[in-house]
């Protein structure tokens, strides 16, 4: 190979303060560890110097305690976007160490092309290999690599030694054109391919190679609990009945699915219902989940931009790749989180939500309006342009003190134009055609918590003569309840 090789210590000594620096990976998945942990220590050393060092770090999405984590606590990063997951950095982003800025997950790539978001100056790559003319093989992530890596003066490619030789045939690269010369994206069904299996870039910019043999470090899910098992029920239910009712199309259409635990046990339930047909799925994060239903039969094919797999479950499919390698395409986040490619396909999104108010607007981000916890990642990417959009969460958070359904969520990710769906384990609300005071009847008496019916009805009650019952002087008593009494169910609209 005629790239320089160095140790991690030696690769991030070309990494400058202040350095914009995108990585490669989608979750853990395929995301850069050594370096980035020696990263992490650098900016320790630097400190303990006296000399300032953090960098700006533009990702996939979420990446891993290895590489956000270890960066967070050694206060490394200054800028950061567009999505996390870690408790270390969700700290020092809600005590404004970093400036966090949360962005749909199909935006950032173009938005660093356009110009709108700082350029990444330096890619770090993880690979399964990488050719003297500058191929090369990405590894258990599309995410944003091909962007950072064509904006980038440099790149170091951290070679993982741990990943299937073959890996590389999973990807399907491909960068749309940017405006006013963007064109259709040829895809037309989930099984499509339309670009590369590896990532040409410029080969005068890799300035490193570091040589690593480490996992994911991915841990399994944990498994359904009652609440959670019902709201995949309720789901699976509901999709049945649409689907006999004539409102999805005969055969099904693609799922997409959001991450979490919620979302697994949704997956699981769809694994059991054989009311519904085996499916195709093209989605985000490919979780343990999708690859059962592979083994089961139930999923057919799925189109992803991560494998964000447990250990056992990535060395399962790389024992088998034979197997996996028709069934399965990782593309680049641009594309798999695509909205021209979710409406043409008609994909039925199913994400989380941290709250729902009585209108259908979602917020899947924030508690209390201001406290940040991961990010709106692909959801609305999904949402807005699904075939069918619906947000699942349970009736209740911190025991029952908090009331997933609000008269107003404390913060908005999703407007009551995309939510046609909530699901709780309490029911399913349809929103589909409700006038406001409809809609919010159904979710009250459908997926509310008995705890907290009468309370929203009495909300619905201080507005009675408008189009929508909101009352701007009450709409959040129940969030100031839980903040001041440390409980919801503290709310009372009578005395009001
Ligand atoms: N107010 C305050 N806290 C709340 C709450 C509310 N209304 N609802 C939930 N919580 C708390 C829970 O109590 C729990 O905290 P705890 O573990 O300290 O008790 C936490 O929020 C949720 O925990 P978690 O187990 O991580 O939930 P999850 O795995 O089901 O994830 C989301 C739920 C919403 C956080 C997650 O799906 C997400 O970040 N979504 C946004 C991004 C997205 O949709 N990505 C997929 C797109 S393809």
């Amino acid at each position: 190979m005629k790239f320089k090789t160095m140790t991690p210590e030696e690769a991030v000594g070309l990494i400058r303060n202040g350095e914009n620096i995108g990585l490669s990976g989608f979750t853990a998945a395929g995301a850069p560890k050594a370096t980035a942990r020696a990263l992490a220590k650098k900016a320790e050393a630097e400190h303990a110097a006296g000399r300032p060092f953090k960098v700006n770090i533009f990702t996939g999405a979420s990446t891993s305690s290895e590489t956000d984590g270890a960066l967070a606590r050694a206060d490394a990063i200054d800028i950061r976007m567009p999505y996390q997951g870690n408790p270390d950095l969700r700290k020092n982003i809600n005590t404004q160490k970093v400036r966090y800025s949360d962005l749909h997950l199909s935006h950032i790539a173009m938005n660093m092309r356009y110009g709108f978001v700082p350029r990444a100056t330096m890619a770090i790559v993880e690979a399964t290999e990488v050719t003297d003319d500058g191929k090369i093989a990405l590894t258990t992530a599309g995410g944003n690599t091909a962007t950072y890596c064509k904006l980038a003066d440099r790149i170091i490619v951290e070679v993982n030694a741990y990943h299937h030789p073959q890996l590389k045939e999973l990807h399907d690269i491909y960068m749309p054109k940017d405006p006013p010369n963007r064109e259709p994206i040829p895809i037309t069904s989930v099984e499509d391919r339309i670009g590369t299996t590896m990532l040409q870039v410029d080969p005068a910019k890799i300035v490193a190679i570091v040589n690593t043999n480490e996992n994911d470090h991915i841990a399994p899910f944990k498994p359904g609990d009652p609440v959670t098992d019902k709201i995949g029920e309720n789901v699976c239910n509901f999709l049945a009945a649409d689907l006999k009712a004539g409102r999805i199309p005969p055969g099904f259409l693609p799922i997409q699915s959001g991450v979490g635990n919620i979302a697994n046990a949704v997956l699981a339930a769809l694994g059991r219902n054989t009311e519904i047909p085996p499916f195709r799925m093209q989605t985000e994060v490919i979780q343990d989940s999708v690859i059962k239903l592979m083994d089961a039969g139930r999923c057919l094919f799925v189109s992803g931009c991560s494998l964000t797999l447990s250990d056992d479950c990535l060395k399962h499919v790389y024992e088998h790749f034979d197997l996996y390698k028709n069934k399965i395409v990782l593309r680049q986040l641009e594309i798999s989180n695509n909205p021209e490619i979710a409406r043409r396909l008609g994909l039925i999104c199913m994400n989380t939500a941290i709250e729902v108010d009585i209108f259908g607007h979602v917020n899947s981000t924030h508690f209390y309006g201001r406290q940040m916890m991961n990010g709106i990642g692909g959801s609305g990417d999904f949402a807005r342009n699904g075939y069918l959009t619906i947000f699942t969460c349970p009736s209740v958070a911190k025991g029952g003190a908090i009331s997933s359904i609000v008269p107003m969520c404390s913060h908005i990710d999703h407007t009551e134009h995309d939510v046609d769906i909530v699901v709780t384990e309490q029911g399913v609300a349809d929103l589909r055609g409700k006038c406001p005071r409809e809609r919010a009847v159904e979710i009250i008496e459908k997926c509310a918590h008995p705890d907290y019916k009468q309370a929203l009805r009495d909300y619905v009650a201080l507005t009675p003569l408008y189009h929508t019952p909101c009352c701007v002087e009450h709409a959040l008593d129940f969030h100031k309840a839980f903040l001041n009494e440390g409980d919801m169910r503290k709310v009372s609209f009578k005395k009001a």
